[in-house]
């Protein structure tokens, strides 16, 4: 009966010890892990005509290039995973995802556990595998330094483990960095034939000067020609994306 709660999340078992890695557990876990303003929140196969749609698009313009993508905001990585098997996959060279959250850090403390990520954000709090929400939750973000230096303090040791989905490590043409799309690094500059972007340029997470900076930062990092893709998944899950082509100076539709 416990498992069909809502909140009954066992982050523990996911993550480290890689248990009951199913569909709807895993939906319902990164759909409760907050980044920033914004969660993991991803399901299955809820890109495949924008990735059909993208392929097509591809094929024109690239004929036989191999190109260089860039999916930002990965979640699980599942859609991406899923962007790679849509796609052709010798016309890929690589698929690069970005995210700015992939690293994990976990601390149990008998039925506490705390998941913070790598530069020590609180990302969720679960207390007897249920994860606690709202008013709880923000508690503990308020403390979140304070409780990341107690925990090193008292010597609790923590285990670390990625949020992508394991199959992605069979995959040598996709590869996962942590980057944050307000601070990409410079070295991944005018690197891209294709930026995919879905479910994160939201005017409910990002202010229109954020949104901003990040537009200005896909405008660096795609090439001359190629395709920016932005994508909203919508409630009744019907996509809503946009493709534009990037012109000098200009991201023309
Ligand atoms: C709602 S999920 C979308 C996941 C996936 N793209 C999809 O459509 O199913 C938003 C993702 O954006 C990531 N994210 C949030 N802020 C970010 C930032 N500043 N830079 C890069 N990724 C960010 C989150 O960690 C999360 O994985």
């Amino acid at each position: 009966m416990k498992k069909f709660n809502n909140f009954y999340t066992d982050v523990y078992s996911f993550f480290i010890l890689k248990k009951n890695i199913n569909k709807t557990m895993t939906e319902k876990i990164f759909s409760k892990l907050r980044v920033g303003s914004t969660f993991k929140t991803t399901s299955y196969n809820r890109m495949k005509d924008v990735n059909l749609k993208l392929k097509y698009y591809i094929k024109k313009i690239f004929s036989e290039k191999k190109i260089m993508l860039c999916d930002i905001g990965v979640s699980s990585g599942q859609s991406t995973l899923e962007l790679y098997n849509d796609l052709k996959k010798q016309k890929i060279r690589y698929i690069y995802g970005f995210d700015k959250q992939i690293y994990l850090k976990i601390y149990k403390i008998k039925k506490l556990v705390f998941v913070f990520s790598s530069r020590n954000n609180l990302l969720m709090v679960e207390y007897d595998k249920y994860c606690l929400r709202y008013r709880y939750f923000f508690i503990f973000k308020m403390i979140e330094n304070f409780l990341i230096n107690l925990l090193d303090f008292i010597n609790i040791k923590y285990e670390k483990s990625k949020v992508l989905t394991p199959k992605l490590d069979m995959i040598d043409k996709c590869k996962f960095f942590e980057q944050d799309i307000f601070k990409i690094k410079k070295k991944y500059f005018n690197q891209f034939d294709v930026v995919r972007v879905t479910n994160l340029l939201n005017y409910s997470y990002f202010s229109k000067s954020e949104l901003k900076i990040a537009i200005s930062n896909i405008k660096k990092i795609s090439k001359e020609n190629s395709i920016v893709l932005i994508n909203r998944t919508k409630n009744n899950k019907n996509n809503t994306a946009s493709l534009f082509k990037k012109k000098i100076k200009n991201l023309n539709y």
